[in-house]
């Protein structure tokens, strides 16, 4: 997973762990995907009320 997110680019504009530099050093231009599951996470809590 972690080697087809680098070859696709993916990380080019996204990190795994929120917080995280990006692979240039700089801010990510993407969220961090913890950040991705943990929105999805509450959404779903919100819409199953
Ligand atoms: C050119 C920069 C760039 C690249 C390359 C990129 N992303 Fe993103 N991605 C973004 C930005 C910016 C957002 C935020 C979009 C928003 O919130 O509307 C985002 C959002 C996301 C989200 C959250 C979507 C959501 O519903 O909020 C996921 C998951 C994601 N990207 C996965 C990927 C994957 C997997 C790849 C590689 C195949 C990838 N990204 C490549 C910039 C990029």
């Amino acid at each position: 997973m972690k080697s087809l997110a680098s070859k696709s680019g993916c990380l080019t504009c996204h990190s795994i762990e929120s917080g995280a530099p990006g692979p240039n050093g700089m801010a990510p231009i993407g969220p961090a995907w913890q950040d991705v599951a943990k929105m999805y996470q509450a959404s779903r809590v919100l819409m199953s009320s």
